[in-house]
C-alpha cells in the first residue's frame, strides 16, 4: 500500500501546470484501435490508469511506443482476444474496449470493469446502445459476450446522460452502416475531444458536446495526430488548493471555461481569482470566505468530480453550506475523515451540511476512492501538523506527478510504500 504524508499549513507559491484529461485519455487510448494504422496522441498523463489501458494493448498485441507526454499506438497485428478480469478490473475505463472492439471486429469479450466504489456504476445503457446498433449481449458469470453480424446506426436515447455510454456508443457506431444519432448525449468536453479524435481518423461525427450526437458511419480509419486537453479536475482540484492555501497560485494550461462553475462559486465565496485565457492564479488564501451551497449536475453543472475536494473548502467558510450529490449514491466516504480532521458536517441521505471555519489537525486518513484522496491531499495542506493518508494508490490513478507538482510550490508531501 502506498501512503502520503504531508506536513501542513505551508502556503502554496508559484506555478503548477495541469496534465492532459484523464477522462479523455482513458477512451482515447481504446478508442485509437479503431484505425489499422499508427495514432499519435500527445499531452498523455502518466497515470495509473494510462498504464492499464496500455496493458490491455499490449495484451491485445497491439504496438505502443510511449515516450514523455505522447504514445504512439498501431494496432496493425492486434488480436481480438477475451479482456480478463485481472485487466478489466484496474478501472472502469476498461468498458471503452467493449465498444471499440465491437466497432472494429463486430465482437467483444470482456469482464465487468473496476474503478472507484462511488456508486453501483451500471453499465446497463452502454449494452442497450450496442443491442440498438444490431448488437446481441450475453452475461456469463460477470463476463460479457458482445457481437453482431453487422453493425447499423440506429437512433439511441440515453435514459440518462451517461459520460461512458455517449462514448462507448461512439465508439461501436463510427464504422456502422448508416446513421446513428444519440439522443439526450453528455455534453462533457472530454466527449468533444473524443469525437475531435474519430473524426481526425475519417470518422463523420457531428454535435458532440450538445445533447445530440450524429454519427454517420465510414468504412475505413486512417492515421492521426491528437492532442489531449488539459484536465479541469486536476485544474480544478489544485485551484481549490490554492484557495486553501496559495500565496498566490498560478494553475497553468487550463480551459477556464471547462470549470465555469467552479470558477463562479470561488468568486462567490469571495475567493480572489485572476483568470486568463489558459491560466488561473489564486491570489491568495481569503480567511473570510462566505458559505454556499452546491449542488452536483452533469456538464455543464458543478463536476461532481470537484464536489469532495470542494466540501474542503467549504470547512474553512463562514457559517452553513451544503453540498448535495446527484450523480453517484456513494461520494461521501471522505466525510468521516474529513470530520476526524476537525470539519463540522453532518450527512442526511445525499446531502451535507457544513458548518464552517473549523481548524484542521492533522491525523491518519484514507484515500477511500481518486477524488476523495485528493480532497484528502486538499485537507492535508490546510491541516497544522501531520496528515498521513492510506490507500494512496487511489490518487495516482488520476493526478500525474502530484507530489512533485506539490513539492515545487511549497508543500512539504512525501510518499512511500508500506
Ligand atoms: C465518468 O464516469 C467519469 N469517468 C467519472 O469520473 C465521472 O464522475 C462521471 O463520468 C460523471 O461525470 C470516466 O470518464 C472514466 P456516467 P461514467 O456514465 O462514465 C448512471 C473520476 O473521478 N449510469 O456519466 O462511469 C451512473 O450510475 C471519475 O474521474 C447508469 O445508470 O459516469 C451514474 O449515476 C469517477 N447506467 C450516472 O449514470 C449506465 O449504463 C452517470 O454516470 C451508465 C451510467
Amino acid at each position: 500500500m502506498k501512503i502520503i504524508e504531508i506536513e501542513g499549513g505551508r502556503q502554496l507559491k508559484g506555478t503548477i501546470r495541469v496534465s492532459g484529461a484523464k477522462n479523455a485519455t482513458v477512451a482515447l487510448i481504446p478508442a485509437a484501435i479503431l484505425t489499422d494504422e499508427e495514432a499519435t496522441i500527445c499531452n498523455v498523463p502518466e497515470i495509473t490508469d494510462t498504464e492499464a489501458l496500455c496493458d490491455i494493448l499490449k495484451m491485445l498485441k497491439v504496438q505502443i511506443n510511449r515516450s514523455t507526454e505522447s504514445i504512439i499506438i498501431n494496432p496493425k497485428d492486434m488480436n481480438n482476444i477475451e479482456i480478463t478480469e485481472k485487466f478489466s478490473k484496474k478501472l472502469r475505463a476498461s468498458y471503452y474496449f467493449m465498444g471499440a472492439l465491437l466497432g472494429k471486429y463486430k465482437k467483444a469479450v470482456m469482464y465487468f470493469p473496476g474503478g472507484c466504489s462511488i456508486g453501483a456504476r451500471p453499465i446497463d445503457l452502454h449494452l442497450k446502445g450496442f443491442e440498438a446498433l444490431g448488437a446481441t449481449v450475453r452475461n456469463e458469470k460477470n463476463k460479457y459476450i458482445v457481437e453482431a453480424k453487422e453493425l447499423k446506426g440506429a437512433n439511441i436515447y440515453l435514459d440518462i446522460a451517461s459520460v461512458g455510454a455517449t462514448i462507448n456508443i461512439m465508439l461501436a457506431a463510427v464504422k456502422a452502416k448508416g446513421t446513428t444519432i444519440i439522443d439526450n448525449a453528455a455534453k462533457e468536453p472530454e466527449i468533444v475531444n473524443v469525437a475531435t479524435f474519430l473524426n481526425s481518423m475519417g470518422a463523420k461525427i457531428t454535435g458532440a458536446g450538445t445533447s445530440t450526437i450524429k454519427i454517420v458511419g465510414v468504412d475505413y480509419l486512417h492515421q492521426c495526430f491528437h492532442e489531449v486537453i488539459p484536465d479541469r479536475i486536476e485544474a480544478g482540484s489544485y485551484i481549490i488548493m490554492g484557495a486553501l492555501c496559495g500565496n498566490p497560485l498560478k494553475i497553468d494550461n487550463v480551459i477556464p471555461e471547462h470549470i465555469d462553475p467552479l470558477l463562479s462559486k470561488l468568486e462567490e465565496m469571495g475567493v480572489n481569482l485572476e483568470i486568463g485565457s489558459d491560466y488561473v492564479i489564486v491570489l491568495g488564501s481569503n480567511k473570510n470566505l462566505k458559505a454556499t451551497n452546491i449542488k452536483t449536475a452533469v456538464y455543464p453543472g458543478f463536476p461532481t468530480d470537484l464536489q469532495q475536494p470542494f466540501t474542503v473548502l467549504l470547512t474553512q467558510a463562514n457559517g452553513k453550506s451544503k453540498v448535495t450529490e446527484t450523480i453517484w449514491e456513494n461520494r461521501f466516504m471522505h466525510i468521516p475523515y474529513l470530520k476526524d480532521l476537525g470539519a463540522d458536517i453532518e450527512v442526511k441521505s445525499q446531502t451535507a451540511t457544513i458548518i464552517g471555519p473549523n481548524p484542521l489537525i492533522g491525523t491518519q486518513v484514507v484515500a477511500t476512492d481518486l477524488r476523495a484522496g485528493a480532497a484528502m491531499v486538499a485537507a492535508g495542506l490546510l491541516a497544522e501538523g501531520k496528515t498521513t493518508i492510506t490507500n494512496a494508490e487511489h490518487i495516482l490513478r488520476g493526478y500525474e506527478q502530484i507530489i512533485e507538482k506539490l513539492t515545487a510550490v511549497g508543500a512539504k508531501i512525501n510518499i512511500k510504500e508500506i
